[in-house]
């Protein structure tokens, strides 16, 4: 049995070494030696040689590529340094503004730098120890992000083991920083297949790559074709080049895939040609971006000048602007939202726009309409940004033919035929069913199992469609007694994702109060809104029982949502729900304090703007690390962080003797150092 082993082993070993060696020509030179079938086939047969021998199946061995085991959650990891973001410039003149800041806090004043594509995916963090790649993690907040190890295993373009650089040795300890991508052609690819199969479509390429790599099973994130470019070799041990542009030559060496447009310029005009040169091609590029990276090359002089709280001072984002293009007017369609908010939106002539195809631009509601002067048959302008929803920017009036006609908004809802009404001041129509209407309950149900709601991994629009459709469920709180032979029973899900599904679904019934108050979608209360009502009430019990004046007294909660959370929990629908919600074993109460977290006991109030968290993420570190976010300053608050333009309570704070903290300090704080 040894010799067998042995020979397995021998072999193993060799078709590793090519699989690599092909890798390496097709990802990073570019330049494939064999064809896709022979490729396989010695993939193939890596596979049956760990299938009888599972002990060759290590951890850079090329078959992690089509995905290791699911696990239930991702674990948080700390970044050794902070994944700085980075300060945005919009103009030219942004960018002169930039290139003197560095010039006068430069010793010698000469500056050359990096002008590189910014990728619109999703940022890594990877780590090679001894050249095998050991870790990957998202970005997170900075400071910790999530592992999804086996999952960056499986972009084809990532070396699992480094290659030794010219006359050197693979270093014993690489981290380096790049950006996940789907490519475009992938993405309208999987969007396509998607659609057939009546799932979710994703945004755009840089949702569809997150979702992808945030798969708990990797194999579904091996289907995906990711790539990779690496932009950065994150300060450590080791080789240290002294200038950026030489340590992308050193990342190739060892057989990592960089951006092949990235340019060395002399001076911040070629910057802003380079700049001009891409925002008018982007569209050429087999990949989304949406700007330039500017960096200051020499490394001597990223010391220099050094970092503010949560950005290099050498570097700054070139955001491109808004993609503009023409199309047509098809017809305007009517959606029913959770609220029962009729959208009117635009179904477009196919157009294609930052590097997706554009088919449909919302019209936000009537009044949008008639001031726009939208008619269905226009040739109108259209413009997406990033992740926002495509818009109509207006309407081409000369190319008018005398055949277009005039939209009106339904009387009766387009789903169940409630009269449709306005209310005085709102812009709105609503439809009048509440939650007899199906498109409510479905889009009140997606709202329900969403990534801000209870985060229900896998529930998307169109199964909360289908089990609608077959009643297996009614209302949210349905969706915990589902059984794995009902979901099985649903076309295109097999015993595996049906097991999945009801195991994801499990998982939410201990998620933090706030999460389940917001994803009740009660109207007004919004993410922040649910947090101060978790904090204020403590269990839901109590909040349903609060009257409106009690609700109106809890600061930051205005009287239009006291009114309507009131109202919420006096339906007799929403009583049902929570009793459903509590007899499923969904916690209801808030969380006692987490322990072992650097923030422990501690209570920070937050006053400002920051330059580098929104409120929503610098509460989110907080309370991540066991510590509490409080509204107002008394004389428990441990420490009051001040931002831009900061309020009443920085005035307080210093009354009663509370430490301010800047943001600077905060974010140490944050990474447990001392402030
Ligand atoms: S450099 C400290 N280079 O854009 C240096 N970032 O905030 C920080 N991005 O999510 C990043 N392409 O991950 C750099 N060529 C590139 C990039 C790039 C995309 C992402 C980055 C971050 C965002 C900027």
């Amino acid at each position: 049995m040894p010799e067998v082993l042995d020979a397995a082993r021998e072999e193993h070993r060799r078709l590793a070494e090519e699989i690599r060696r092909h890798d390496y020509h097709y990802h990073v030179l570019d330049n494939p030696i064999i064809s896709d079938a022979e490729y396989d086939a010695l993939m193939r047969r890596l596979l049956e040689l760990e299938a009888a021998h599972p002990a060759l199946a290590t951890p850079d061995s090329p078959s992690q590529r089509v995905g290791g085991a699911v696990s239930a959650s991702f674990r948080t990891v700390t970044h050794p340094v902070p994944l700085l973001s980075l300060d945005n410039a919009f103009t030219d003149d942004d960018l002169r503004d930039f290139d003197r800041r560095v010039r006068s806090r430069v010793e010698g004043g000469e500056v050359a730098y990096v002008a590189e594509h910014k990728i619109d995916g999703l940022t890594v963090r990877l780590r090679y120890e001894n050249g095998v790649l050991v870790e990957g993690a998202t970005r997170g907040d900075g400071i910790t992000g999530e592992e999804i190890t086996a999952n960056v295993r499986t972009i084809r373009s990532l070396p699992l083991t480094l290659r030794a650089p010219a006359g050197g040795e693979v270093p014993a300890v690489l981290e380096v920083r790049g950006e996940a991508y789907l490519p475009v052609e992938d993405f309208e690819k999987l969007n396509a297949a998607r659609e057939q199969r009546g799932e979710p479509l994703f945004a755009n390429p840089r949702n569809a790559a997150a979702g992808s790599l945030r798969q708990l099973d990797p194999r579904v994130t091996a289907t995906r074709p990711l790539s990779i470019f690496v932009y950065q070799l994150l300060p450590g041990e080791g080789v240290q080049p002294a200038s950026h542009w030489e340590s992308l030559k050193y990342l190739r060496e060892l057989g990592l895939v960089t951006n092949p447009h990235s340019r060395r310029c002399q001076t911040i005009d070629e910057v802003i040609e380079f700049c001009r040169y891409w925002q008018e091609r982007r569209g050429e590029l087999p990949y989304e971006i949406d700007g330039v990276v500017v960096k200051v090359d020499s490394l001597a002089q990223q010391e220099q000048l050094g970092t503010r709280s949560r950005s290099p001072r050498w570097a700054a984002a070139v955001k491109f602007p808004a993609e503009r293009g023409v199309s047509v007017v098809e017809d305007i369609l009517v959606s029913v939202g959770r609220t029962g908010t009729l959208t009117p939106v635009a179904k477009l002539r196919p157009v294609r726009l930052a590097g997706s195809t554009v088919s449909r631009a919302s019209l936000h509601n009537e009044d949008l309409i008639r001031q726009k002067d939208v008619r269905i048959g226009d040739a109108v302008v259209v413009q997406k940004a990033g992740d926002v929803i495509p818009e109509v920017v207006e309407v081409l009036p000369e190319r008018r033919t005398g055949g277009e006609r005039e939209f009106e908004m339904p009387h009766l809802c387009p789903v169940c035929s409630a009269p449709v009404e306005r209310l005085e001041g709102e812009a709105a129509h609503r439809c009048t069913g509440g939650l007899t209407c199906p498109a409510q309950i479905h889009e009140g149900i997606v709202h329900f199992a969403s990534r801000d709601g209870m985060n229900i991994e896998g529930l998307g629009p169109s199964i909360v469609a289908a089990l609608l459709q077959v009643g297996f469920i009614k209302d949210a709180a349905d969706l915990y007694s589902l059984r794995e032979e009902q979901l099985a029973v649903l076309e295109r899900m097999g015993p595996k994702s049906a097991a999945n599904l009801v195991s994801a679904i499990r998982a939410t019934k201990d998620q933090p109060l706030h999460r389940l108050i917001y994803a009740l979608g009660i109207k007004h209360v919004g993410e922040r809104g649910a947090r101060v009502l978790a904090e204020h009430f403590g269990t839901l019990e109590a909040l349903s029982r609060a009257s409106e004046a009690e609700l109106a007294a809890v600061p930051e909660v205005g009287e239009k949502t006291a009114h309507s959370v009131r109202s919420f929990f006096d339906s007799p629908r929403a009583q049902r729900l929570l009793e459903k919600l509590v007899a499923a074993g969904v916690r209801t109460t808030a969380e006692a304090a987490r322990t072992g977290g650097e923030l422990e006991g501690l209570t920070l109030v937050i006053t400002g703007t920051l330059s580098g968290f929104t409120r929503a993420e610098a509460e989110e570190a907080i309370t991540a690390r066991g510590g509490r976010v409080a509204s107002g300053v008394s004389r428990k608050t441990d420490f009051v962080v001040a931002g831009e333009s900061p309020g009443s309570k920085l005035d307080k704070a210093r009354s009663l003797g509370v430490r301010v903290l800047n943001e600077d300090e905060f974010a140490r704080l944050l990474r447990g150092e001392q402030i």
